[in-house]
């Protein structure tokens, strides 16, 4: 009787402690439903101005969406298992160590956008891992049928240097790349899904003479290209040679890694592969699912906050469906997915989308 009591007085206590978040109104008149919410549209208008230079998919879009993965996938609960830190996965390391993370061999390049959105950051008295996670739910809105991400907010400032070889390389092959995953705890199909954001995105350092090359004929749009053009047969290397975690890649300007042309195609990984070209709704819908979960390895969930109403909508997407490259037919496809037949998808549509970007360098 007495601990049935005791019981209902601190159920009661629980239901009392959960305070609802208190509403507020921000600057320039934004409602927010949690108070706590408002410093970031502040951190919004900042980085979309002076950061992704008034809301383009660009570079730095490119470049912060990178960051978020390559801060966050540093966490190994099997090492923790063998008693060593696995590192603290979603918590700002790379920013916090930026000396130590940025050159590990896998995160080649990214000291330049840490260090541009570390005075953000400070500016505004966020934590490194909230601000990661922010600035690139933030970027890919700016993408022409990019998804909506999720954003909680709270993340510890505090956090320690993490393990090197935990992200994956261009080079590993498909069973160390799916093992890794496995480990942060990502099925095979999520790894594919995480990876739609290869389609907003482009190469410097795996073929520094072609600085800039992207990995599909639209990096500023968020649309299903990416898993066109990585089935085309390889034809040619796009820069000076071949270069290690490079394969042959189906168009001039155009760069294929290795890790991608392998995915695409192992039985374990090709049919969600195929399974966007003709569904972008899909594709969007599992990449916001994954990205959520990754945004959050090594935090308790609970102790964090929902700001996601910060985030912009993206502009829709012009089709929903890929198509094929210009000059490329369904011959050069090659057919990785042997559950279904390959999807019914038209030609290049019109010259504005028919050419690979080839940057100046
Ligand atoms: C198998 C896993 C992955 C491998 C091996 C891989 C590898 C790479 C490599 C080698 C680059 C080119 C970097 C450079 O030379 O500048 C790159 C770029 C990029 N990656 Fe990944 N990646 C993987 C997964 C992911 C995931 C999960 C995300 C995000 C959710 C991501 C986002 C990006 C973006 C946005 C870029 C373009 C960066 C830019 O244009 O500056 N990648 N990736
Ligand atoms: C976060 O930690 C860094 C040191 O790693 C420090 O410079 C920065 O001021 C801290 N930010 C906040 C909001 O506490
Ligand atoms: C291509 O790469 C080779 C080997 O690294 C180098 O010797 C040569 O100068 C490069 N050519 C160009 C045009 O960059």
């Amino acid at each position: 009787m007495f601990t049935k009591t005791l019981v209902a007085i601190l159920g009661l206590a629980l239901i009392v402690g959960a305070v609802p978040p208190k509403k507020a109104t921000c600057s320039k008149g934004r409602k927010a439903s949690d108070q706590r919410c408002c410093v970031w549209f502040d951190v919004l208008d900042d980085i979309q101005e002076n950061l992704f230079d008034g809301g383009e998919c660009g570079e730095e879009v490119h470049e912060s969406l990178r960051l978020t993965f390559h801060d966050a996938i540093s966490f190994s609960p099997k090492m923790f298992r063998e008693g060593k830190f696995g590192g603290g996965g979603a918590d700002g390391s790379i920013m916090a160590f930026a000396e130590v993370e940025t050159h590990f061999d896998a995160s080649v390049g990214l000291d330049e956008i840490v260090g541009e959105q570390k005075p953000f950051a400070l500016a505004h008295k966020v934590s490194f891992g909230d601000f990661i996670q922010f600035a690139g739910a933030v970027g890919v809105s700016n993408c022409v049928g990019g998804p909506h991400l999720q954003f909680l907010a709270g993340r510890s400032n505090h956090s320690q240097v993490s393990p090197d070889g935990l992200i994956p390389l261009p080079t590993d092959s498909v069973d160390t790349i799916l093992a890794r995953f496995a480990d942060a705890g990502f099925s095979a199909s999520e790894v594919v899904d995480l990876l739609a954001s290869h389609t907003v995105a482009a190469q410097d350092h795996i073929d520094p003479d072609i600085h800039g090359s992207p990995f599909d004929s639209t990096p500023s749009e968020f649309d299903a290209q990416f898993f066109v053009e990585t089935l085309l047969k390889g034809v040619a290397f796009p820069g000076n040679g071949s270069h290690s975690g490079e394969v042959l890649s189906p168009y001039p300007g155009e760069l294929r890694l290795q890790s991608d042309a392998l995915l695409a195609r192992d039985p374990r990984t090709a049919c969600e592969w195929q399974s966007f070209i003709s569904n972008h709704d899909l594709m969007v819908q599992r990449f916001t699912k994954a990205m959520a979960k990754m945004a959050v390895l090594g935090n308790d969930p609970r102790t964090l906050y929902d700001c996601s109403e910060v985030i912009p909508v993206p502009k829709p997407a012009a089709s929903k469906v890929a198509h094929l490259p210009a000059g490329k037919t369904l011959k050069d496809i090659e057919h990785a997915c042997k559950a279904t037949p390959f999807p019914t998808i038209k030609a290049d549509p019109g010259p504005e989308t028919s050419i690979p970007v080839v940057p100046a360098s």
